[in-house]
């Protein structure tokens, strides 16, 4: 048994409600940074010497780190306890009748002092480093700074296909369910960020699961948003607490805050852009027009060509054809402005490659929306096909403009 002079902290309890700074029971100080634990024994020793060493020498004594850890069997709590003798800035909580990393978090920035508030992961995933240009956003005015894999400097060192598409595919699923909330920045799933106290303090939060960004984005008082790139790193000891469980918990989570949707837009003034959204239309039916041509001269044995091919390789060319007609309209007249910002040729590729895809998506969509509506609910197969095109526009403009042609707004 470890005796430790250092005392475990006391775990806030009652409401997920976090006190104003003029209202907080400990020391006030400039940032507050909370680590969720759970069976990081072996990285969160190296995890805190790290921070302690950046953060001492960028913020002095202004700053604290409070680990959160529910009562791990291999006894995390503990280690970091040991930790924190020699590093006066770290504080612990064990919590034994509570479990989750987004509660977990809350809990620790209840206890906080900071007047700005952040988490980072316990397991050396998110590197430590770019907590000072996180920092810089604050400094610089944002209320809320996210770390992001997706944008410019951004992505992640080792994830299998499977896990990349899982987290692309949450990420799609959230753009549906809850835009308002799930669009407001490119990496929704990233769980390593910071905002202004004064943005959360007061509000009843109520997450599920592990996405504390989203609580924060769906319910704070967040109007200036900033983000920063950052490599998502290979985990070096233990292993992800992810599970099937977290992806329900996600959905429903997703359900809460769009049930608050109409609440956080008002608050949050995002408007539809329906300028951009009607340039978007007219690319696509100047698409329809390139597709018909190009079907025309391809499969009849009347066009100029007279190729005469076969109806279906005509038609994949033809749809082909138009995607990149669209995409080339789109990029130079729809998102010229957003399309501006990001000129590399590298760049161009990955949103023609993403147009396609999300362009592949759509059909898919309106197949299966067309059915639905002729077979479902015997709706004329022509009405149908209309309608399933009116929906399947909005999606392809919703989802290109959050997922492809993306600059956050502040930065
Ligand atoms: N207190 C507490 N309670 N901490 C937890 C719990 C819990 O129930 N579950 C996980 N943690 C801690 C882990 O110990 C680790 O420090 C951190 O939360 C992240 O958990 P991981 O299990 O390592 O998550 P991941 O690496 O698969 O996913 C992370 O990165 C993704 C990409 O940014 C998480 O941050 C995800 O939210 C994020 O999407
Ligand atoms: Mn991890």
């Amino acid at each position: 048994m470890v005796l430790n002079s250092v005392q475990l902290l006391e775990n806030p309890s009652g409401a997920l409600v976090i006190p104003e700074l003029d209202a907080v029971m400990v020391q006030p100080c400039y940032f507050s940074l909370v680590i969720p634990t759970f069976n990081e024994s072996r990285n969160i020793g190296a995890m805190l010497q790290r921070l302690v060493a950046l953060l001492d020498e960028a913020y002095a004594d202004r700053y604290e780190i409070i680990v959160v850890d529910d009562d791990s069997p291999d006894r995390t709590w503990e280690v970091a306890l040991g930790a924190a003798e020699q590093l006066p800035r770290v504080r612990v909580i064990r919590r034994q009748t509570e479990r989750g990393l987004a509660t977990a978090v809350i809990r620790g920035w209840q206890a906080a002092g900071g007047e700005v508030i952040g988490v980072i992961d316990g397991d050396l995933q998110h590197p430590p480093e770019v907590l000072l240009q996180l920092l810089g956003e604050i400094d610089a005015g944002a209320d809320f700074v996210i770390a992001s894999r997706h944008v410019e400097g951004g992505g992640i060192s080792e994830w299998g296909f499977v896990r990349r598409l899982l987290s692309r595919g949450a990420q799609l699923l959230g753009l549906v369910i809850a835009p308002t909330v799930v669009g407001r920045v490119s990496d929704p799933m990233s769980g390593y960020f910071m905002l202004r106290r004064r943005a959360l303090a007061g509000v009843e939060l109520n997450p599920k699961g592990y996405k504390i960004s989203l609580e924060a984005l769906g319910r704070g008082r967040i109007d200036r948003i900033a983000e920063v790139g950052y490599v998502f790193q290979e985990r070096q000891a233990g292993e992800s607490k992810v599970t099937a469980r977290q992806y329900v918990d996600y959905i429903h989570h997703l359900l809460k805050l769009r049930s608050r949707g109409r609440v956080s837009r008002m608050r949050n003034q995002i408007p539809f852009p329906i300028g951009r959204f009607l340039r978007f239309g007219f690319v696509g039916l100047s698409g329809v027009v390139v597709d018909m041509a190009v079907l025309y001269l391809l499969h009849s044995a009347a066009s100029p060509l007279g190729l005469a091919w076969g109806l279906t390789r005509s038609k994949i060319i033809a749809s082909e054809v138009a995607i990149l007609n669209n995409f080339c309209w789109n990029d130079r007249w729809t998102f010229k402005d957003l399309a501006g910002q990001q000129k590399s040729v590298g760049q161009w590729v990955k949103r023609f490659v993403k147009f396609n895809l999300i362009c592949l998506l759509g059909l898919t969509l309106n197949v299966l929306i067309l059915n639905l509506l002729f077979n479902l609910f015997g709706i004329n197969a022509y009405v149908a096909n209309l309608l399933a095109i009116v929906i399947v526009t909005f999606w392809n403009f919703w989802i290109n403009l959050k997922l492809n042609w993306r600059v956050t707004s502040s930065k």
